[in-house]
């Protein structure tokens, strides 16, 4: 059965890189400071070269020039530097033909990190004590179309057959006819990788958000972010739009659809600039 398959492939992906998960175990931990941070990232030369190319970025537009891990951490905060670390651990993975999904080039690339980025921007907007944790979900949330996709293709006609007879949503086909839908393959590759649990749930949730506990607001953050990023920039693909869906969500988030408008103003002009940085 492709269920079995599905979850073989898993275990062969490439890890997750080494370093940035120690960085992330430093980050939460409370008695670790800043200095143990730096620490653990300078022995990894591409990931440092890209905190440094991110630090000194018109996203951040920072007054000064950035040329130590030192003084990107202290000006960034290890927050933001965990954001980061998780961008340039993931990168590779974003770009590629996901022929299942339609997504060609940086298709993928710009909608998980629109996704990303509109989840932070939210999260700010409800007033969440940290972003990090919606942001690296909202950048994760699709990863499991990267192992998912060419399940898909192979049976594509028989999903696309319920998508278009019986009304399923492509989602819900793929959990017909693979056994499992790209938001629970997400979860399982997040959780073979070692990312802690609170970013395992909205990525195996995202398409069915109202299966999360009422307290979890990460899990509806990450279907509305998706959603709403589809209207910036990139590709709906097969997903589709629910718009009583969405009113539920926003509820959920205790968000107002007028706080949508502003948001992807903000979305808009960082995605910008993040893609000019992606590009360089
Ligand atoms: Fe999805
Ligand atoms: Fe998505």
């Amino acid at each position: 059965m492709e269920k079995e398959e599905i979850l073989y492939t898993i275990k062969g992906l490439p890890p997750f890189p080494e370093t940035a998960l120690k960085a992330i175990k430093a980050v939460k931990d409370p008695v670790s400071s800043a200095q143990d941070l730096v620490n653990i990232i300078q022995y990894d030369q591409s990931i440092t070269a890209n905190i440094l190319r991110f630090a000194n970025s018109a996203y951040f537009g920072l007054q000064v020039r950035v040329t130590s891990l030192k003084q990107a951490v202290a000006y960034l905060g290890s927050k933001v530097i965990m954001d980061m670390l998780f961008l340039s651990g993931s990168l590779s993975y974003f770009r590629g033909e996901y022929d299942g999904y339609g997504l060609k080039g940086e298709d993928l690339l710009t909608h998980s990190v629109s996704t990303a980025l509109m989840c932070r921007i939210l999260g700010e907007r409800i007033g969440l004590e940290e972003t990090s944790t919606v942001f690296t979900a909202g950048l994760l949330h699709d990863i499991g179309k990267v192992v998912l996709s060419s399940f898909v293709k192979d049976r594509y006609d028989e999903i696309m057959q319920l998508v278009t007879y019986e009304n399923y949503s492509f989602v819900t086909a793929e959990r017909e006819v693979l056994g499992m839908d790209h938001a629970q393959v997400g979860g399982e590759v997040a959780k073979e990788w070692g990312i802690p649990e609170e970013i395992v749930r909205p990525i195996s949730l995202h398409h069915q958000f109202e299966k999360a506990p009422l307290e979890d607001i990460s899990t509806p953050l990450v279907f509305l972010s998706d959603q709403v990023s589809f209207v910036v920039g990139g590709t709906m693909g097969a997903d589709r739009w629910s718009f009583k869906r969405i009113k539920e969500a926003l509820t959920r988030c205790q968000l107002r659809e007028g706080d949508l408008d502003g948001a992807m103003l903000t979305l808009r002009e960082s995605l910008k600039e993040v893609q000019e940085l992606l590009r360089s």
